[in-house]
């Protein structure tokens, strides 16, 4: 099975999920990169209103197609209890192209399930597992237990 990871990440969180799940896997991952600078507080502020308010950006082209893996992994911080409006712009740009999906994100503390049930409408597509970790656990390296047992499930679901 062909499965891409595909990710956002400002500040290192959700990479750091991404780069572990692709070398669990041994699979390709996408990294997706904002033309518009989120760097710094103005960076941050224009993350936090582009996010609430559901906008899309222009995003750097891409390197693997979609639709030519059977699994896609969709990694996201959360912004402004939001998708980060890099991946919406993602999922809105290539939501025709998934065959199967799974989704993680990192964030604070907000509730995972409103930005995942808006990843689920925007894809038309259930989830085969889901992952959601703290920053604070990415970042005190408190977080494979959940990685793996995210891999297991999805790998239940695949076997299936
Ligand atoms: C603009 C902005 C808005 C955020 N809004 C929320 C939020 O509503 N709820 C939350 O729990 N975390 C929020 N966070 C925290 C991030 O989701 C969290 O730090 C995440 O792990 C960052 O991932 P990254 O390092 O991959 O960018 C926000 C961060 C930014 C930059």
């Amino acid at each position: 099975m062909k499965i891409l990871v595909t990710f956002y990440s400002r500040s290192g969180k959700t990479k750091k999920v991404a780069e572990a799940i692709s070398e669990i896997l041994k699979c390709d991952k996408e990294e997706i990169f904002d033309t518009k600078n989120r760097k710094g507080i103005p960076g941050f502020l224009s993350a936090g209103t582009d996010a609430n308010l559901r906008r899309l950006t222009t995003i750097k082209e891409i390197k693997n197609n979609p639709s030519l893996y059977d699994l896609v992994i969709i990694g996201t911080p959360i912004w402004s209890s939001n998708i980060s409006t890099p991946i919406r712009t993602y999922l809105s740009l290539y939501k025709e192209d998934f065959k199967k999906v799974a989704f993680f994100c990192t964030r604070l503390s907000s509730d995972s399930k409103k930005v995942f049930d808006d990843i689920k409408n925007i894809t038309q597509k259930t989830p085969l597992a889901l992952l959601e970790l703290s920053s604070r656990e990415v970042a005190r390296d408190q977080y494979m237990q959940k990685v793996k047992e995210f891999i297991n499930n999805l790998k239940e679901e695949i076997i299936k």
